[in-house]
């Protein structure tokens, strides 16, 4: 049996308990007394555990002065109350065992000094070891954990949707193909050329970029129900907040509506932050140096206060009025760029702002058309530093309006067959929303980039280890 060390540093512990640590080395420093100190860690928390390696460790000391950054270990010894001010308690190791040793330590990628952020992307397989990604690791286990307490307590089920689809449930062809390798499986063309349209055992398949379509079914029979799963897009963006494989979290709500789904939005934020506080205060400290911001502030902030819920129209007015030369111009029907969103949360409000309303052009074919003809009722959640994090929408519910969408949008009713029976057989009214949850992980920690959030980023071109 052997102990981790967030166990230990949760004082469960005392002055001269036997233990057994596994871990890897961090760093390690001798002191002219003979006095080896190394810090090892586990990932079960921020800090390291100091292992004191003294002389009297004779048959293993030659040993404990070639260990270096990366060698894994299992130590045993006995806790005692450490003079340094770092730690409440030491490790006096009586037995180092050397699992494995670092080979070249000088060719090790993850040496202890600091490196920048772009070269761990380099190095996905080995940066969770860094201070940095372990962080981000713990805070992301926090907050998937805390989504699935959040629904499971207001009686939410979590429902599995599909990965592979041939419905795109946003409309607009950001779609990744499935194919299989074995072209003898694909039909073949009027030509006699294998059919690559045809690729799904003879049917066009794609990765899902949202399970929200799927989500509706289930809540228009179950009432409150969330998918939580890897999605895919095929845009070709390289910015700092889109990844071509995220997860998103998808609530949908049968006898709801949008102002409900903001609130709905508003409480499941402001829950994931709590639990952040309370469960990952080690990480969120480390974290405000890394990033130089004051994260611990910032989430109680977001926790203590009211989000501003502002229609489209008026934020539209707000950034019309700022005098801002923005780099896409700004008018009514125009989409919001990240500038305009960031300028409404970090420069005007100085708060998360709730963006409601949007013009139906902007808009996917499913939303619920207001009674004004032009706008929607869909609403995107907007958080400093980030901009949009959340998009959501009540759904078309009616049938003869969700047809003539489909069709002014130039989509085939037929494709959409399955999805327009919803609202033939008992349509409700119902909505909900997708937070992406690598741009939440982005927003707790301070980090500006979703590449750092997943553990395995896929980037156009990049999909590596
Ligand atoms: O606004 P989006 O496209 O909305 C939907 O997919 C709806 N079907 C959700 C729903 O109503 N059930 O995406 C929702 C969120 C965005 O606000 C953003 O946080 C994240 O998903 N997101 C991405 N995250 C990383 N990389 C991308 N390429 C993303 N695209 C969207
Ligand atoms: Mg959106």
């Amino acid at each position: 049996m052997h102990t981790a060390i967030k166990e230990i540093k949760s004082h469960r512990y005392g002055d001269g308990d036997a233990i057994v640590v596994k871990g890897w080395v961090r760093t390690r420093r001798d002191s002219k007394s003979g006095v080896s100190f190394i810090n090892v860690y586990d990932g079960s928390c921020f800090e390291p555990l100091q292992v004191v390696a003294p002389d009297s460790l004779n048959n293993y000391g030659t040993e404990v002065l070639k260990l270096t950054t990366g060698c894994s270990l299992i130590v045993s010894g006995r806790l005692v109350e450490s003079h340094g001010k770092q730690q409440a308690l030491e490790l006096r190791a009586e037995q180092i065992t050397v699992v494995g040793w670092v080979e070249d330590p000088e060719s090790y990628p993850m040496s202890p000094k600091r490196h920048s952020i772009e070269y761990l992307r380099e190095h996905a397989h080995l940066r969770p070891r860094t201070n940095v990604i372990g962080s981000v690791a713990r805070i992301r286990n926090a907050i998937s954990q805390a989504i699935h307490r959040f629904f499971s307590e207001q009686g939410f089920l979590w429902v599995a949707s599909p990965i592979i689809t041939a419905s795109d449930c946003e409309g607009a062809g950001e779609m990744f193909r499935v194919s299989t390798l074995d072209l003898q499986q694909l039909p073949l063309d009027e030509k006699g050329e294998v059919d690559f349209d045809q690729d799904f055992f003879g049917k066009e398949a794609f990765l899902t970029v949202s399970g929200q379509l799927n989500a509706e079914a289930y809540a228009c029979a179950l009432s409150k129900v969330y998918t939580f799963g890897p999605t895919f897009r095929a845009e070709n963006s390289n910015t700092s907040r889109h990844l071509a494989e995220f997860w998103m979290v998808e609530p949908e709500v049968a006898f709801s509506d949008l102002d409900e789904s903001a609130a709905l939005a508003e409480s499941l934020l402001k829950a994931i932050c709590q639990a952040v506080l309370s469960e990952r205060r080690d990480d969120l400290q480390f974290l405000s140096g890394f990033v130089d911001a004051d994260l611990i502030g910032r989430l109680e902030t977001l926790v203590g206060s009211d989000f501003i819920h502002i229609n489209y129209s008026d934020a539209v007015a707000i950034l019309e009025q700022s005098g801002r030369e923005f780099e896409f111009p700004v008018f009514w029907g125009a989409d919001l760029s990240s500038e305009h969103e960031r300028y409404l949360t970090e420069q005007h409000f100085k708060a998360p702002v709730v963006v409601k309303n949007y013009p139906k052009d902007i808009k996917s074919f499913y939303m619920k058309l207001n009674d004004d003809g032009k706008t929607v009722a869909a609403m995107d959640v907007l958080a400093p530093g980030i901009g949009e994090i959340i998009g959501g929408s009540q759904r078309e519910h009616r049938l003869d309006i969700l047809d003539a969408r489909i069709q002014e949008l130039g989509m085939k009713l037929e494709d959409y067959d399955w999805y327009r029976q919803l609202r033939r057989y008992g349509t409700v009214p119902h909505a909900g929303f997708g937070l992406g949850l690598e741009r939440m992980v982005a927003y707790v920690t301070g980090l500006g980039n979703v590449r750092d959030t997943i553990p395995f980023p896929r980037t156009p071109r990049n999909a590596s280890f």
